[in-house]
């Protein structure tokens, strides 16, 4: 998996991202490679020439409780339909935690409906209150308080979870 800065993607592969990532996420296809914001950085998984998996990641610092946590977000994590099943997300996962963990990361974190794999991979529940900045279609809406049930987060250092309110200190991926 090859993880470039979001600056340094090229137009044909934004063409290719969103492709996927609207085939993947069709109640939230966009024309465009993001949903809400261009991301920092960006994971591709090629099986040759074919574009077969993409993640977008942010890195940011957030505030839990009285904590500043370092994070590395994932973001519209996605595989082809035709490659799915065959253990290419893992692999993307593998690769990901194994890239946290040679840098200065507490958490990988993604926000999931389904569970099973990132459970697979050590990520934990998190149940909390949680802020972060509403934002759709390129316009700032406020900032949303809500109690969140599906944050995943993957503990990379040597720090655990803190308890308390999630401060998003941005937007939610
Ligand atoms: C989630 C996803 C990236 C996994 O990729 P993958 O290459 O199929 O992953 P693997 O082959 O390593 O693992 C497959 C396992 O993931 C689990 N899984 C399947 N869909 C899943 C989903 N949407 N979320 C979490 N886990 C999922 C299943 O346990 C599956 O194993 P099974 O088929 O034996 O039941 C892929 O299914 C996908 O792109 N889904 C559509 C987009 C999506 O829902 N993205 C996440 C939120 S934006």
């Amino acid at each position: 998996m090859q993880i470039i800065h979001e600056i340094d993607v090229d137009g044909p592969t934004h063409g290719r991202i969103e492709a996927l990532r609207n085939d993947a996420c069709p109640e939230y296809a966009v024309a465009r490679s993001y949903y809400k914001q261009l991301p920092n950085l960006r994971a591709l998984q090629f099986d040759g020439a074919d574009l077969v998996g993409t993640m977008g990641l942010d890195y940011r610092a957030m505030a839990v409780g009285d904590a500043v946590v370092k994070i590395l977000g994932v973001i519209d994590f996605c595989v082809a339909a035709h490659a799915r099943g065959q253990g290419i997300g893992s692999t993307m996962l593998r690769a990901l935690i194994a890239y946290a963990t040679a840098r200065n990361v507490d958490f990988v974190i993604l926000m999931a409906d389904d569970p099973r794999l990132y459970a697979r991979h050590g990520f934990q529940r998190v149940e909390a209150h949680a802020s972060w900045l509403r934002i759709h279609e390129h316009k700032s809406y406020g900032i949303a308080f809500a109690h969140i049930d599906d944050l995943y987060v993957k503990q990379i250092g040597d720090k655990a979870w803190p308890d308390g309110h999630v401060d998003w200190l941005g937007y939610m991926f």
